[in-house]
């Protein structure tokens, strides 16, 4: 996160100084009670398919980050919940997103997770799709017959690129309004300047039910239990500054030597040397800056059941780490991370997926100082309402 301009800068400054009075005072931001979420929430399977359907599938996804497709042709697969996908790069600079199904007898068109190609040939009769999905030509056409080649190009999904991030609605082929949908969170994300790193590593995790992952990415009253010996080791426990912009939220963590800055003057300040960001993107996205020249982002996707989800876990370097010591420190950021995410939070979160089928509890409990995943069930409750309005401002 270099060279910020003054908006940018200044806002970094204004959480500085927000984290500060916290770490002074003890205190962190707080809703206004206790919110007391009934346990069907997590268990209830028809439930579950309806908020898999409502939330997952209408609203924007992030798919893919720009720089996994930087150049044309550059593509990129994925199967998102039920659905595969196949985003590519097109001649004209325009990230698109298909349906990746031969639209002959329904064969997968591209297998491989990603790649550069001129054009797609289905592995099973060889109709071949180009860049922009359109159908370019059919084996042994004249013996097949005729057919509407105009439309049977690949099934387009909506699709936009924004702040170093593809999007995609996988219901829907209508564009989408990215501006209205991130609204002000996009400049939040633009500083980030995501397209700018190097993608060192991914891996795919298994991890416990979509809320209680999600419960884990958005509260900090866990790290210094659980987290003590990895990522908690830099950041203050129970400290939280909270933005949110609609139903995307930037928590602001408090670093260790956040304190030290009592007796530092402003004009000497670094923030970024005393505060960590974590974007997260409603529903499923997490983009958390843990030590300044590495990136952790996390795409957790709902599973079958309402207690299995997979977590696309990316590793990025602010620089393609060239040096001994640069790739010592990615590599080593890059352990904590899965050590953080795979043996303590996951971990736990099997366990409690556990203690919720157990009948303990017929409800769960979410703190005041638990703000962002209380905000984070009352999005998921205002989207089950159909709510229409997706304009968030800026
Ligand atoms: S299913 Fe793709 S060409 Fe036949
Ligand atoms: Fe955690």
């Amino acid at each position: 996160m270099t060279n910020l301009n003054a908006e940018a800068e200044e806002d970094l400054m204004q959480l500085t100084r927000r984290a500060l009075e916290h770490q002074q005072q003890q205190t962190t931001d707080l809703t206004d009670s206790v919110l007391h979420m009934p346990i069907e929430a997590y268990t209830d399977e028809a439930r579950y398919s309806a908020e898999k359907d409502r939330i997952f599938k209408t609203l924007p996804l992030a798919l893919a980050l720009s720089l996994e497709l930087p150049e044309p042709g550059d593509y990129k697969t994925i199967f998102a919940l039920d659905t595969p996908v196949l985003m590519v790069r097109g001649d004209d600079g325009v990230v698109r997103a298909f349906l990746n199904v031969c639209r002959h007898r329904g064969a997968r068109v591209c297998e491989s997770d990603s790649g550069n190609a001129r054009n797609f040939p289905c592995p099973y009769h060889a109709w071949t799709y180009g860049r922009q999905g359109e159908l370019v030509t059919r084996y042994a056409g004249q013996l097949f017959g005729d057919v509407d080649e105009e439309n049977l190009g690949l099934t387009s999904l909506g699709c936009a690129e924004a702040s170093g991030i593809i999007w995609v609605t996988l219901n829907a082929s209508e564009s989408i309004d990215i501006d209205g949908w991130l609204g002000g969170m996009k400049t939040r994300l633009d500083t980030l300047k995501l397209d700018e790193w190097h993608l060192y590593a991914k891996r795919e995790l298994p991890g416990p039910g979509w809320k209680v992952t999600l419960d884990g990415y958005l509260e900090i009253y866990h790290h210094n239990v659980v987290h003590g010996a990895t990522v908690g080791q830099h950041t203050i426990g129970n400290l939280l500054v909270l933005d949110t912009y609609g139903p995307h939220q930037r928590l602001t963590l408090g670093r260790k030597s956040l304190g030290s800055l009592k007796e530092t003057p402003e004009e000497e300040w670094q923030p970024l040397e005393h505060i960590r960001l974590v974007h997260n993107c409603f529903p499923n996205l997490s983009i958390s800056g843990i030590l300044g020249d590495h990136c952790l982002v996390s795409q957790i996707f709902p599973g079958e059941k309402p207690d299995t989800t997979v977590t696309v876990q990316m590793v990025l370097c602010a620089h393609k780490p060239e040096t001994k010591e640069d790739i010592a420190a990615a590599e080593n950021f890059s352990a904590m991370v899965l050590q953080a995410i795979v043996d303590e939070d996951y971990r736990l979160g099997m366990l409690i997926q556990q203690g919720i089928k157990s009948g303990a509890n017929s409800e769960l409990l979410f703190g005041k100082n638990e703000p962002a995943a209380q905000n984070y069930h009352h999005w998921v409750a205002h989207f089950m309402e159909q709510k229409a309005d997706m304009n968030w401002g800026a």
